[in-house]
């Protein structure tokens, strides 16, 4: 499936200093590596396990199929984004060496379908959030003009609280953005690509113009892009720091100039986006593993990670760990591995957790128990209740006020909620003022189902699904640490003031 005489040329990289230290860390005591086989070769099988019984509960099927082949410790020579730290040159030069813009005209000769296919036969799913597959998407756009041209419009809004991956692509990898930008436009037919990035990332988007004005001047894109006989312009645009303009069909009405609120669907982008013309929107990150994963051949991908949640991943972990880091790790690594591999552990030591938030603000919080065993990606994460979003991993110690803390999330969708839908519009407000009494528990115990019923008027009434990302993570708390509420309900006492008139008078604030 890879390019002939192309998947023998590894993209080489050198070792990562960050990651080779990681390697062989010592974490709390003990030495942290691969589970089970530190030496042994990746796949290499180690004795398999006893199948888990059908009906098994998630946590016993992750055993079984964790046992019978370790996840994560990816080599360096599988990693994708060789220059994540900016350690080595971000510009063409630097990126030549690195492996990007090897035979692209190549690729871009191979045709729509074979891209298409190669994207598929991966395994590769959005890495934007939601995980659909993304060499379906990307057919979904027309194979042939009806006279419209079609756009690829690349999502670098990156505003999920906890997600850091996209602005280290852009920072220091800008050329396999772009690179990716010409092979995936190609898939889809697609005349130009628009890249949206976030209006706060000041430096990002000076490096991925430079990058694009080099790739330009070279004649990599633009007029017969690569030498390929293909016509392919780039555009970065600005946004203005809305975190729904990440939201696709907010971007694209953003991109035309019109206040970001998301259209009702259908139709969809591929049929009408944006100017009116077929449309994909996809993540940074998606489009920028494409020209890698087609160079080395998609088995080589969807070799790594289980069974549909193939490839390498960026985890952006940040929180309650001695060492915060976005990394590129092999899907499905135990979440707990993750942490201690690359992020010294949690700080205080693993017995110090409290919960972890593993995919983005939006995705349901894991209380210790389940973030024990969990493996990270989509289909395990799905099965216990949350999900692998922007793997934007948020680690709480004990020292969190777990009810201030998911009262804070609820603040920033209130204030981010569009206002078009009213259960959004209005339910962010109540949710958030009602978490807000119940972090000092200033609130009625009979307020926590009134507080889960309302969740359950937003989730699945609104127009996107900011009205999920605002429910879920307070579903997640109610689930999980209902009895902190419930005590810190049981023990409160209104604050004693001294009123106007010198009185003192009980008075419940708010
Ligand atoms: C409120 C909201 C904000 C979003 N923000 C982003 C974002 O910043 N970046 C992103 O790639 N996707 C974001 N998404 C998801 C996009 O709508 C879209 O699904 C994604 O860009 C598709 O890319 P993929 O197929 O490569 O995953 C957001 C969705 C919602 C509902
Ligand atoms: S769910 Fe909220 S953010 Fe989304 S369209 Fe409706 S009001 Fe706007």
């Amino acid at each position: 499936m890879a390019l002939p005489s192309l998947a023998s040329r590894a993209i080489r990289g050198t070792p990562l200093l960050r990651a080779a230290a990681a390697s062989s860390a010592t974490v709390a005591g003990r030495v942290v590596g691969p589970p089970a086989a530190a030496a042994a070769a990746r796949g290499l099988a180690t004795p398999a396990a006893a199948p888990a019984a059908p009906g098994a509960p998630p946590k016993e099927m992750w055993r079984a199929s964790n046992a019978s082949r370790s996840y994560g410790g990816l080599r360096d020579e599988d990693r994708i984004f060789t220059n994540l730290y900016g350690d080595r040159d971000w510009a063409l030069d630097g990126a030549l060496k690195r492996g990007d813009w090897y035979r692209t005209k190549d690729l871009v000769h191979m045709g729509r379908d074979w891209i298409i296919n190669g994207i598929k036969a991966s395994g590769l799913r959005g890495r934007g959030g939601a995980g659909f597959p993304s060499g379906l998407k990307y057919s979904f756009m027309p194979k042939a003009s009806d006279g419209r041209p079609s756009y690829l419009v690349v999502n670098a809004d990156e505003s999920e609280p906890g997600t850091c991956k996209d602005r280290e692509i852009m920072r220091s990898d800008p050329h396999k953005l772009v690179e990716g930008c010409l092979v995936v436009g190609k898939g889809m037919g697609a005349r130009a690509a628009y890249i949206y990035v976030r209006g706060e990332f000041i430096d990002e988007r000076h490096r991925l113009e430079a990058a694009v004005a080099q790739a330009y001047e070279k004649g990599l894109i633009g007029k017969n892009a690569s030498g390929s006989g293909y016509d392919f312009d780039v555009y970065v645009h600005y946004g203005a720091g809305a975190y729904i303009c990440g939201e696709e069909t907010a971007l694209i009405e953003s991109l035309e100039g019109k206040q970001g609120k998301p259209r009702l669907k259908p139709p969809f982008p591929a049929n009408i986006g944006l100017y009116g013309c077929p449309t994909t929107v996809t993540n940074v990150e998606t489009v920028a593993v494409v020209p890698t994963i087609l160079r080395r051949g998609p088995d080589w991908f969807a070799g790594m990670g289980r069974k549909g949640n193939a490839g390498t991943k960026l985890f952006c972990i940040s929180g309650h760990v001695n060492s915060p880091t976005t990394v590129e790790e092999e899907m499905s690594i135990p979440l707990r591995e993750l942490i201690e591999r690359h992020c010294g552990g949690v700080r205080g030591g693993w017995d110090n957790l409290l919960a972890i938030i593993p995919g983005g603000s939006s995705t349901p919080l894991l209380p210790q128990d389940v973030a024990e065993d969990v493996m990270m990606d989509f289909d395990a994460l799905k099965e216990v209740g949350s999900g692998l979003g922007t793997a934007g991993v948020i680690v709480m110690d004990k020292s969190t006020d777990i009810v201030d803390a998911i009262a804070r999330l609820s603040y920033f969708y209130k204030h981010e909620s569009c206002g078009q839908c009213t259960p959004c519009r209005e339910g962010t407000g109540w949710m958030w003022n009602i978490l807000t009494r119940m972090t000092r528990g200033d609130a009625k115990l009979e307020e926590i189902d009134m507080l889960q019923e309302i969740t359950k008027q937003v989730e699945g009434h609104t127009i996107c699904a900011l009205g999920e990302a605002s429910a879920w993570p307070i579903q997640a708390l109610i689930k999980n640490f209902r009895p902190e509420m419930e005590r810190r309900i049981r023990e409160y006492q209104p604050r004693e003031e001294v009123g106007v008139a010198g009185q003192v008078s009980n008075v419940t604030t708010f």
